[in-house]
């Protein structure tokens, strides 16, 4: 694996750590999401399954309502990990929210034997924009 900068490393660690927390217990699928702001800050967040599974939320839209949450709106850099054999990507509902707040965000997809960075824009080029 090439050298990452420190910040990506400790990005993907976030990532790493959160997704023990994460509450899957219909799927069994524990995901882990850290965000950079542009303050620098880090936001983690982990999927929350539910019963009713359409009220499930995925980790990274959880890492993003905590940084909406505490005032920041600009995403420069986000790690997802999980531990499936094929890198997870953020899915579609993610990727709309992901974009609402990012600016040229790195995307680090990362598992326990693997990573792989990109821009963002790569995997989600044309947003929805309410544009009235
Ligand atoms: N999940 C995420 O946390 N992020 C994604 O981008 C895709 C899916 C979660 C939702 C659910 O708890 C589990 O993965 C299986 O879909």
């Amino acid at each position: 694996m090439s050298e990452l900068s420190a910040d990506l490393v400790e990005l993907i660690e976030a990532a790493r750590a959160v997704r023990e927390r994460a509450y899957a217990p219909y799927s069994s699928f524990l995901v882990g999401a850290a965000v950079r702001a542009e303050s620098g800050a880090l936001f983690v967040g982990c999927n929350v399954e539910n019963a009713s599974y359409g009220a499930t939320i995925c980790a990274e839209r959880s890492a993003i309502l905590t940084m909406v949450a505490t005032g920041q709106r600009v995403i420069t850099s986000l790690a997802v990990f999980t531990d499936a054999d094929k890198l997870a990507m953020p899915c579609g509902l993610c990727r709309q929210v992901i974009s609402e707040f990012h600016r040229d965000a790195l995307l680090v997809v990362a598992n326990p034997r693997e990573r792989r960075v990109l821009r963002f824009s790569e995997i989600f080029p044309e947003p929805f924009v309410l544009d009235r």
